[in-house]
């Protein structure tokens, strides 16, 4: 039981944190580069920032717990003897992908946001967005029983 649940936690988050960059890259982005308008962007992350955080952490709490289930004690999982933890580990890799490109626009950028600067941040947007989708596309790796 407890295994379903974290399953559809983490996957309910998934919906979140993918979904809403996706939502930013497809429909705010184009809007905020054709008008120059970084405003648009801030308003969007007013919104969605503390909600996306929260589901980025609870993809890790729940994704390191359903790792634990899978590997107790995290006893062979570093032997990548299986596409498994090789899916995980990749999934961290991820992780820290995605905690160094967000730390870097959040310190770096967004606080001096202006359209000069917005290109740089579009960049961000994207390569977020793209490890968010490459997150959604290594978990139903794992629950299909791998890609290939
Ligand atoms: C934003 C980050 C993440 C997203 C969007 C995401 C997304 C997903 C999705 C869509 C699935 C498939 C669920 C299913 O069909 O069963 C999945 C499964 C899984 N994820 Fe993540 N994930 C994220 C982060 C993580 C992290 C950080 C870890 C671990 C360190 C992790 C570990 C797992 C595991 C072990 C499964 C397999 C669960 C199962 O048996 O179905 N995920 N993930």
């Amino acid at each position: 039981m407890l295994f379903k649940l974290l399953v559809i936690l983490h996957t309910l988050g998934a919906t979140v944190w993918t979904g809403g960059h996706l939502v930013l890259a497809v429909t705010v982005l184009p809007l905020a580069m054709q008008n120059r308008d970084p405003d648009r962007i801030h308003t969007f992350e007013e919104h969605f920032e503390g909600f996306g955080l929260a589901s980025l952490l609870l993809q890790t709490i729940t994704g390191v717990w359903l790792t634990w289930i899978y590997f107790p004690g995290f006893q062979n999982f570093l032997a990548f003897q299986s596409y498994l933890s090789i899916y995980i580990a990749i999934k961290l890799s991820l992780l820290l992908g995605t905690l160094a490109l967000a730390l870097h626009a959040r310190f770096f950028i967004i606080p001096k946001l202006t359209q000069e600067t917005l290109n740089e941040l579009a960049f961000h947007i994207i390569g977020v967005t793209t490890l968010a989708v490459l997150f959604v596309v290594m978990g139903v790796g794992i629950r299909l029983g791998g890609l290939s």
